[in-house]
């Protein structure tokens, strides 16, 4: 599919005329993006690592996967909304850049591990691993660092694309 009309609308819009204008302002638009990029991979990792008895051993999973999601969730709001503000500066040279694609491509699909995968096996972790008591219908200790590893390596690689962004 053809989506290179969206990038051409972007880059005419009153947003892009804005942001090219005041040059000085996408680089604090642009901290707050690596911020919370800081704060998305930073939570997502405590989660993931904990879950795959690396990190907090002693302290039980479940609180630490509910109170890293509200966080989690902001720093998702903030990352797209900057991000949307950066990609308005330079439309037309992410409209042929396959990092940016990888990029998106990786956001979706971490968006829709967490909700789903992730959210359904922690709250089934066996106690081995979650310290959160009895619990009939849990789900083998090496699928929960199998989902833990794979929410990492997801949130990994769209980082990694974001910074390849700007070398290529
Ligand atoms: C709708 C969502 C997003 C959009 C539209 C977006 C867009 C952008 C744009 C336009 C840039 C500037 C590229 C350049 O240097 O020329 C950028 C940089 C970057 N983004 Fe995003 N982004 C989004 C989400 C994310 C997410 C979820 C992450 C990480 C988990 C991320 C990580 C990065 C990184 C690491 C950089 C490079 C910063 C630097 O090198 O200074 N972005 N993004």
């Amino acid at each position: 599919m053809d989506v290179v009309f969206i990038f051409q609308w972007l880059d005419a819009s009153a947003l892009a005329d804005f942001t090219k204008t005041w040059a000085g302002l996408f680089a604090a638009v642009q901290t707050v993006h690596i911020l919370s990029m800081v704060m998305l991979c930073g939570m997502m990792m405590l989660g993931d690592l904990r879950m795959m008895n690396v990190i907090l051993k002693g302290v039980p999973s479940e609180p630490i996967i509910e109170n890293t999601k509200k966080w989690i969730y902001l720093a998702l709001v903030l990352i797209i909304l900057t991000g949307i503000y950066e990609a308005s500066a330079i439309a037309m040279k992410l409209a042929y850049n396959s990092f940016f694609f990888a990029k998106m491509a990786g956001l979706s699909m971490g968006i829709i591990f967490m909700l789903s995968l992730r959210n359904a096996v922690y709250l089934r972790a066996p106690e081995e691993i979650g310290a959160n008591g009895e619990r009939s219908e849990s789900v083998p200790v090496w699928v929960v660092k199998l989902v833990a590893f794979t929410s990492l390596l997801i949130w990994f690689t769209v980082a990694a694309s974001g910074r390849w962004i700007g070398f290529s």
